[in-house]
């Protein structure tokens, strides 16, 4: 055997093992297997996250900046429309009488929980501080259950920003004189 023969052998045992070595190595990085899964030794444990509020999911957060800008193009008329969704437990006009919840005629700006002729409301509403100010209005009736817990407004809520800025501007009528918009 001359080393000619030898060196032969060599290269082609030399090629061999590249081949092998790069074949393999791209096979791990057609499957992906290359690096990452094997950097943690052990098994993954699959992690259920909870959403915040236990059982009930978060609602998403609301934000009277999104409505105050539309409350000036408001339609008190199509606002009497969204209104369909509470007269079975509101009466709005001037003197008239409580139903399931407290009659509505000047609501804007009085004191919460404040309606002398109903006597039904929950201990949390006539403990809350303040005055319905449209922001106040606005946050309770986008999302009753969330805004003050524990009241007992039967109401899942307006969601849509439009019909909650027409409801504000409809509410708003139901007075001698009715409060301004906030600018
Ligand atoms: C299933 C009956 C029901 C429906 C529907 C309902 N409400 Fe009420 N509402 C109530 C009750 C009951 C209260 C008193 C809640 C409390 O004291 O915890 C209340 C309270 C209120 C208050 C607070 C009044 C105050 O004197 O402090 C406002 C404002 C109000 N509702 C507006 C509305 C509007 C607007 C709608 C429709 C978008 C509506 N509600 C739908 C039953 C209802």
């Amino acid at each position: 055997m001359d080393s000619w023969y030898i060196n032969k052998i060599a290269g082609a045992v030399l090629a061999a093992l590249l081949i092998a070595f790069g074949a393999g190595t791209l096979a791990e990085i057609v499957r992906g297997g290359h690096g990452d899964k094997k950097a943690k030794p052990g098994y993954e444990l699959p992690v259920t996250v909870a959403p915040a509020g236990g059982a009930v999911a978060a609602a998403p957060t609301f934000k009277f900046a999104d409505v105050a800008p539309l409350l000036k193009g408001g339609s008190a008329e199509s606002g009497q429309s969204v209104f369909a969704q509470c007269r079975s437990c509101h009466s709005v006009d001037k003197g008239g009488k409580a139903l399931q919840g407290p009659n509505l005629w000047n609501v804007v700006g009085q004191k919460i929980g404040g309606n002398a002729g109903f006597s039904g409301y929950s201990p949390v509403l006539k403990a809350k501080e303040g005055n319905w100010t449209f922001e106040a209005l606005a946050t309770y009736l986008n999302n009753p259950i969330a805004a003050i817990p524990g009241n007992r407004m039967g109401f899942a809520g307006i969601k849509n920003n439009g019909d909650l800025a027409d409801l504000l501007a409809y509410l708003r009528t139901l007075a001698d004189s009715p409060v301004p918009l906030p600018n």
